[in-house]
């Protein structure tokens, strides 16, 4: 898969594409990163990309142009990808929107910075997606967690070499927790069902502390959770633990 990134600050991406799991997956060509400077495609000598905005107001607008310029140098380079841009006012990014983007041939992530870009811009693209409700610099970060997101999903990227697992359909539960070795620190030890050896045991130990966790930190997802006879059994329990 191909992620093209148009942004202003090429800098941004040098380090986090260089390390971990990206930096393997893209060394397999897995994955691979065409990070294009728009102020490459700025018209002017003293390559502006933003200006004053029409109507009056604080700040700077990222201009059309060069994002334009940018634009059509990949599609002859590489033909047309879906273009994605970065904003605050985007549509929240989740994990059924990353396994959607991990079937695609070539992305490209467009970086918004300043105040904002030309409204013309968002005519121009595909999709514009948000990566939370708070405001960034731009877009430069939301694009890494993108590229993160996405990257693991590819087969091979972590070693799920088969079939991409779609976590669309997959349950909403949260992870169980997980231990491993000091059995014991400073007091705090870890479940003895988990140093027992018993499979079954620890599958439904297992079982029902992911769904507890999910009732007690996120019980928002539990509105998309089908529980099974078994997971209502465990849910019933949690409710009686809890105390008061
Ligand atoms: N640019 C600035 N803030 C952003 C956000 N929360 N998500 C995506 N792009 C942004």
């Amino acid at each position: 898969m191909i992620f093209t990134v148009l942004t202003l600050f090429p800098d941004i991406f040098q380090s986090p594409l260089q390390a971990s799991i990206i930096k393997k997956a893209s060394d397999k060509e897995l994955i691979r990163f065409n990070i294009i400077d728009i102020r490459d495609f700025a018209g002017d000598v003293h390559k502006t990309c933003d200006d004053k905005p029409y109507g009056g107001g604080p700040g700077m607008v990222m201009k059309i142009e060069p994002i334009y310029r940018a634009m059509e140098f990949v599609e002859t380079t590489y033909g047309r990808p879906r273009y994605v841009l970065l904003t605050p006012q985007g549509r929240p990014f989740d994990q059924a929107t990353a396994e959607r983007y991990g079937r695609l041939a070539h992305i490209c992530l467009v970086c918004g910075r300043y105040e904002g870009v030309d409204e013309r811009v968002i005519d121009c693209v595909d999709e514009e997606v948000s990566i939370g409700d708070y405001v960034l610099s731009g877009g430069e970060i939301p694009a890494l967690v993108l590229i993160d997101a996405i990257s693991r999903i590819i087969p091979g990227v972590v070693g799920n070499e088969g079939s991409v697992v779609d976590e669309s359909f997959k349950e909403p539960l949260l992870e169980y927790p997980q231990y491993t070795r000091p059995e014991a620190f400073m007091g705090m030890e870890v479940p003895p069902v988990l140093l027992s050896g018993n499979h079954e045991e620890i599958r439904r130990w297992r079982r029902k502390e992911a769904i507890r966790k999910t009732l007690l930190k996120r019980p928002d997802l539990m509105n998309r959770f089908t529980p099974t006879e078994e997971d209502g059994r465990f849910i019933r329990e949690i409710m009686e633990e809890i105390p008061g």
